[in-house]
């Protein structure tokens, strides 16, 4: 079956995805946040659902509209995603994590606007660690034989820290892109190579991050419980 006439290959399965990047409060008016606009994340979450699954999209800062046909979940920061992550992966056959989590936020949130003082000084912030989610749920698979793919925007080495990245992680698939002018954080196209835990690497060529949504779900398809291969 040709591609194009989507091949209902998900059907009977349930897909999460995240999407976006997640903002850490500073003060009421103020946030850590990073670039990730959530465009490759709906384009897989719309792919899935094309391909027949039950998708739950877990949305943190995108503002596109909302796909139709799918389950759509806001949250705004790394602690609420990783919250709704694991409570939609506890019955998903696979788990795409597509978006941007903050890997620090503010130790401490100030309930009040932080403000300038007389004497020129700038207020140093700490930080405290995030949950890593993706470590989180490839560790504690919530069903045998879930499928759990990463993401990896490298600047540099792309290559050889994506497979060491892979193998911290304990995903299945680890979609690793370079970061660069025209690709990744804003583009509507992307550059990939797909590594999997099994040592295979998947080269997807400079395209629209639709296509790159499909690859996934064609490499995860085969991987998924009970798959005829
Ligand atoms: N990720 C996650 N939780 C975090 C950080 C990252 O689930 N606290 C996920 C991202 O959604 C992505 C993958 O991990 O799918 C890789 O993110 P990346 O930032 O490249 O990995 P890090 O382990 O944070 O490494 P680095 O120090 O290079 O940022
Ligand atoms: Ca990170």
């Amino acid at each position: 079956l040709a591609r194009g006439v989507t091949a209902p290959d998900l059907a009977g399965r349930h897909v999460v995805v995240s999407a976006g990047g997640t903002r850490e409060p500073l003060d009421p008016v103020r946030y850590l946040g990073n670039r990730s606009s959530g465009k490759q994340g709906y384009a897989l979450a719309k792919a899935a659902a094309a391909r027949g699954a039950r998708v739950t999209l877990i949305e943190a800062n995108t503002g596109l509209p909302d796909p139709a046909g799918v389950d759509l979940v806001r949250v705004g920061t790394a602690v609420q995603l990783r919250e709704a992550v694991v409570k939609a992966a506890a019955d998903a056959d696979a788990v795409v994590m597509a978006a941007a989590v903050a890997d620090f936020r503010p130790a401490a949130y100030a309930s009040g606007k932080i403000k300038k003082t007389d004497d020129g000084g700038a207020p140093t912030i700490e930080l405290v660690r995030n949950p890593d989610i993706l470590a989180e749920i490839s560790a504690d698979r919530a069903l045998p034989g879930q499928v759990v793919v990463g993401f990896a925007a490298e600047t540099d080495d792309v290559l050889a820290n994506g497979r060491v990245k892979l193998r911290r992680k304990g995903c299945d698939l680890l979609v690793v892109n370079e970061v660069g002018e025209r690709k990744t954080f804003g583009s509507e196209e992307n550059e990939a190579v797909v590594l999997a835990a099994d040592g295979t690497e998947t080269p997807v060529p400079y395209g629209p991050k639709e296509a790159l949504a499909e690859t996934v779900w064609d490499l995860v398809v085969p991987r998924l419980r009970g798959a005829s291969g």
